[in-house]
C-alpha cells in the first residue's frame, strides 16, 4: 500500500505522521510505502520543524532525512490513500481530484478514531505544548490504521 499524509507545510504534522506511519508498518512487516507533502509550497525543501524532529527523537524515531514538498495533482495517480490532517486541507487536496475514485482517496486522520465528527488535527506551529499532544493523536490514529490492516477480515 501507498500512503500520503498531507498538512499545510510539511514541516509539523505531516512528517511526524510520515514517520510514525513508517515505523509502525515496519514493526508489523507491511511493505508500505509512506510519504507526505504540504497543501502549500512555502517550505518546500526544508526539514521538518525542529519541535517535530525533537517530538519524534523522544519516541525513537527518526524523521530528520525528510525534505517538505507540495501536494501535487500527480499525488492521486501513485497514491492508495491520503491521510489529510485537517478540514483545510481536505478541501485544498480534493479540489484537486478529477474524479470520484480520486476523492474515495482522501481521508480525514481523525476519521480513524472518530468517524464522522470532523476532527482536526490542531495545527503547532504556534503552539511550542501542541507537539507533544499531535505526536499522541497521530500515534493513536496510525495505530488504529495498521490493526485494521492486520486484523482479519
Ligand atoms: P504543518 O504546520 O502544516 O503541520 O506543517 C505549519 C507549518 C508552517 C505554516 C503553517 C503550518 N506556515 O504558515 O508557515
Amino acid at each position: 500500500m501507498r500512503i500520503l499524509m498531507v498538512c499545510l507545510g510539511n514541516i509539523c504534522r505531516s512528517p511526524l505522521a510520515e514517520g510514525i506511519m513508517k515505523t509502525k508498518a515496519a514493526e508489523s512487516g507491511l511493505n508500505w510505502e509512506v510519504d507526505s507533502a504540504g497543501t502549500g509550497y512555502w517550505h518546500s525543501g526544508e526539514p521538518p520543524d525542529r519541535r517535530s524532529i525533537q517530538i519524534a527523537r523522544k519516541n525513537g524515531i527518526d524523521i530528520t532525512d525528510q525534505r517538505a514538498r507540495q501536494f501535487r495533482a500527480a499525488d492521486f495517480e501513485k497514491f492508495d490513500k491520503i491521510f489529510v490532517m485537517d478540514v483545510n486541507n481536505r478541501k485544498d487536496v480534493l479540489v484537486q481530484a478529477k474524479d470520484e475514485t480520486q476523492r474515495q482517496k482522501v481521508v480525514l486522520m481523525l476519521d480513524l478514531l472518530f468517524p464522522g465528527q470532523d476532527r482536526s488535527v490542531p495545527d503547532p506551529y504556534y503552539d511550542d505544548n501542541g507537539f507533544e499532544e499531535v505526536f499522541g493523536m497521530l500515534d493513536a490514529a496510525c495505530t488504529k490504521f495498521v490493526e485494521a490492516a492486520l486484523s482479519p477480515k
